[in-house]
């Protein structure tokens, strides 16, 4: 039995795998109907980890939008939203950023002990700080949401954080969806960095579905048994 929650991780990119710009500003690759799909996603998660650059530079609600699926959230004895989630090491999250928004959703901030004392008297009732180690580690993280009662857990990047959670092979089911350009700038950061990966030439992944949406495509892929690919 997994002491971790069921972990999709969920990254769109270019043609060249490109997942975000050089500079700090927004690329945007999904279309319309990715983002209803994403939506529908997030509807279906406990919680949702986003590193703390995708905070800064993005500024993200991490909400469901659509007031359907909240109610259905509600219906279901859930609370409107899934508990947001952040990891920082340095503790520069801002106050105003929209991830700590008075918006009902529970707010997780995994910071590392040499900053969790200071953050948590910055963020006051904004969020809960958790004193997560030094350094802090995804495993942990993961398991502490699980103890928390998080079971089905959605990682939305950026990169830094997708690299842990794909090289501790924590993940159990890969959301990847292309979109149709190329982003050719130096610098421009890409799905993943280096690391060292439990997917490569001799342990291949099993794509579980394919799916058009509109211009881009949806690649499924289930890295554990507990995807089944006909989810
Ligand atoms: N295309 C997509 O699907 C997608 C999705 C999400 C984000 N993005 C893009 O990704 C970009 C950001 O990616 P990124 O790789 O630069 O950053 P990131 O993964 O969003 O965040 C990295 C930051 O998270 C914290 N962190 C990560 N691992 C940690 C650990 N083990 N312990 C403590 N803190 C840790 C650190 O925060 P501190 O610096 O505070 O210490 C680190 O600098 C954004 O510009 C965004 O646009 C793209």
């Amino acid at each position: 039995m997994a002491d971790r929650p069921y972990t999709l991780l969920s990254c769109s990119m270019s043609f060249v795998f490109n997942n975000a710009a050089a500079t700090e500003s927004r690329l945007l690759l999904s279309n319309d109907l990715d983002f209803d799909r994403v939506d529908q996603v997030r509807a279906g998660v406990d919680a949702i980890v986003v590193g703390a650059t995708t905070v800064r530079n993005d500024n993200p609600r991490l909400l469901v939008r659509d007031p359907g699926r909240r109610r259905a959230r509600l219906d279901r004895g859930l609370t409107e939203h899934p508990v947001k989630v952040t990891v920082t090491q340095r503790g520069r999250l801002d106050p105003s950023q929209r991830f700590f928004a008075d918006d009902g959703s529970r707010k997780l901030v995994y910071a590392s002990s040499r900053v969790a004392a200071a953050l948590d008297e910055r963020l006051g009732r904004l969020g809960e700080v958790v004193d997560a180690g030094d350094p802090v580690r995804m495993a942990d993280l993961s398991r502490d949401l699980y103890r928390r009662g998080v079971r089905r857990l959605m990682v939305e990047g950026g990169a830094a954080v997708h690299t842990q959670f794909l090289a501790d092979d924590l993940v159990d089911e890969l959301q990847l969806v292309v979109a149709p350009f190329f982003v050719g700038e130096a610098g421009a950061r890409r799905f993943v960095g280096e690391g060292h990966f439990p997917w490569h030439p001799g342990r291949r992944a099993v794509l579980a579905e394919t799916r058009q949406l509109g211009d881009v495509v949806l690649l499924r892929y289930a890295l554990s048994d507990r995807c089944a690919p006909t989810d």
